[in-house]
């Protein structure tokens, strides 16, 4: 993920702006630089790489100065190159951004018609562009500054400085962090609390739509109308070794980070401004493809379910869908209008690489989708579709699983186009599903305080059951999974139409059912579900569209889940599950990320 640092100082501020890009190079990136205003001008730095380009960079052409900001990048729209890097540097402004700027292409082209020339194809430079204009037509930094994140929409932590204010710092956030701290003789403001822990040990965190303005020793927070305003500070912990960065467990950190990874793989794939899925990059014929086979083990297998419902319904492509265990034991009707793709984080599970092998000596056409793109399943693949989860420690999926979903999503949406079997403008409405998708789970993630009651109610139960119908059935499954691996509670998921069939005499008082239901075709069964339990007396807990009667009519609790697509459901009701199985495992203290018997990769059968 990106990184961002900003530092005032009565010292040249080059070095610590690298040592502070140093700490942020945990998060992964691909480019760094920095820029310094000093005697009315603004000096800037940056090289694709690793942060030592940047220092060697600097040694043979150094910059100094009081004021500068600095930034680790993980290229989201447009190439991990130089020109890409940050900071932008237009003129009058430098500026670093963290996150999407999801209505970039509509505001770039407003400025092109106006005869603005674009230096690189990213979406932060619209930022510098058009504060730049701002100064331009005679506004001050703070207003122009203002004036123009008024024009943005999406998450982002944005800094900029500008030429002839040497001293001079503003700030903002909306949805991706952004503080400060007032370390000894600097000011230091930055997107993670744990890379500046060595200059002090308390910080203050920005609030959504907060801008921050430092000058010289001077620091002042305002709201949107300019208006000062004071935010508590907040004691840290020393940067610790092992990245945990101040969170309990990496299962926890990596369900977090999920905004921030999602973000980078919808970048990867999708461009925003022409609304186009970026696949034709690979010279792969998808052209007589006319049916998939998708093999995977466990969760990666759930994504393959939820991908073969995208498929059949957005792509009109047939999809034949197996565990890899039991995949190269069955006659699978390999042609060579089949294209086998198969799913694994690790890309070494064994049964998946198994499964793979037998199909390609069925002279199957191998597509893999992995996060880690040198692992034995890429190796052996025609072709890698990376999810760009970055490194997944805790043992139970949970970022990998997402980012799996949204690089799947890409590829249905791409051969959906292809086969024209969706028109341009259901291409766009499919597409601006997927871009809110980040946002979207930065809002779930906010009722972890409500899943923490209903995993201290439910968490000391001996088994629990999930229910989902289309395309929430893949989420019962892997809910179940994620509750059973790190808790060890046992827990089944099912059909809901399938709870009379039999589960249902499972149901008592004592019984957890954990009903997904969002606002779809379904609801009206899935509501008749949940009075079939609640008639049994069992406690249910509704993920989905919660309405104010069934809390009091049906006794239930709810994490009411607002939004209802095609491609956006599975990812952003996949978060309250995740959630749940951590704090109940949590409460539990079970070893969550290395739960007994289990190993990040089953690398053997
Ligand atoms: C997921 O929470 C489990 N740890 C497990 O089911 C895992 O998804 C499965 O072993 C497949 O692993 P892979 O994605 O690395 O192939």
């Amino acid at each position: 993920m990106c990184g961002i640092v900003g530092i005032s100082a009565k010292k040249n501020v080059s070095s610590d702006i690298v040592q502070c890009l140093n700490h942020l190079s945990y998060r992964g990136y691909d480019s760094a630089g920095l820029s310094i205003t000093k005697d009315n001008e603004i000096f800037e730095r940056k090289i694709q790489g690793k942060v030592t380009n940047l220092e060697n960079f600097l040694n043979n052409d150094p910059i100094s100065g009081n004021c500068g900001i600095g930034h680790t990048r993980w290229a989201t729209h447009g190439e991990p190159n130089t020109i890409n890097a940050h900071p932008h540097t237009i003129s009058n402004v430098s500026v670093v951004h963290n996150g999407i700027i999801e209505n970039y292409h509509d505001l770039k082209a407003i400025l092109e018609k106006s005869g603005v020339n674009f230096i690189s194809d990213t979406d932060t430079e619209i930022i510098s562009q058009l504060i730049n204009i701002e100064l331009i037509n005679g506004k001050k930094p703070l207003e122009a500054f203002k004036n123009t994140i008024t024009k943005l929409e999406g998450a982002y932590a944005i800094v900029a400085i500008f030429r002839g204010y040497d001293d001079l710092m503003i700030g903002t956030k909306l949805g991706s962090p952004l503080l400060y701290m007032k370390a000894k003789n600097m000011i230091i403001l930055s997107s993670d609390a744990y890379s500046i822990s060595d200059y002090g040990s308390s910080v203050t965190y920005l609030e959504d739509g907060d801008i921050i303005v430092t000058e010289k020793s001077k620091i002042s927070l305002h709201d949107y109308s300019l208006n000062t305003i004071q935010r508590p500070s907040k004691k840290i912990k020393k940067r610790d070794k092992d990245g945990l960065n101040g969170h309990d467990h990496f299962m926890i950190k990596e369900i977090k980070e999920q905004p921030d990874v999602l973000s980078h793989a919808l970048s990867y794939y999708l461009n925003f401004s022409k609304y186009k899925i970026n696949l034709d990059k690979y010279n792969f014929d998808f052209t007589k493809i006319n049916r998939i086979i998708i093999s995977a083990c466990g969760t990666a297998y759930f994504a393959g379910m939820v991908a073969k419902s995208w498929f059949e319904d957005i792509a009109n492509i047939k999809v034949d869908l197996d565990i890899a265990s039991e995949f190269r034991y069955k006659k699978m009707f390999f042609d060579n209008k089949t294209l086998s793709l198969f799913i694994s984080q690790s890309g070494e599970t064994a049964d998946t690489l198994a499964a793979l092998r037998h199909a390609k000596e069925n002279d199957q056409k191998i597509v893999s989708v992995v996060n880690t793109v040198e692992s034995s399943i890429a190796k052996e693949s025609d072709l890698v579709l990376p999810i760009f989860a970055g490194q997944e420690i805790g043992v139970a999926s949970t970022k990998a699983f997402t980012c799996q979903l949204a690089t799947l999503a890409s590829l249905v949406l791409f051969l959906a186009k292809k086969k024209r079997h969706i028109n341009a403008s259901q291409e766009k409405a499919l597409i601006e599903e997927l871009v809110h998708i980040p946002s979207q789970v930065l809002d779930v993630l906010k009722y972890e305080n409500d899943i923490k009651k209903i995993a201290k109610d439910i968490h000391k139960s001996s088994s629990a059951i999930f229910m989902g119908r289309g395309a929430t059935l893949p989420l019962a499954l892997e809910g179940a999974l994620k509750l059973k691996e790190i808790s060890y509670i046992h827990a089944e998921g099912i059909a809901s139409g399938e709870l009379k069939h039999g589960a249902i005499a499972l149901v008592d008082k004592k019984l957890p059912v954990i009903v997904l239901a969002p606002d779809d075709i379904f609801y009206v069964k899935n509501l008749s579900n949940m009075n079939e339990v609640y008639s049994r007396g069992g406690k249910i807990i509704l993920v989905g569209k919660v309405q104010n009667n069934q809390l009091k009519d049906l006794k239930l609790t709810g994490i009411n889940i607002e939004v209802n697509g095609k491609l956006n459901i599975p990812i952003i009701m996949s978060i309250p599950l995740q959630l749940l199985a951590y704090h109940v495992a949590k409460l539990r203290g079970t070893d969550i990320d290395q739960p007994r018997n289990l190993a990040k990769a089953v690398t053997v059968e």
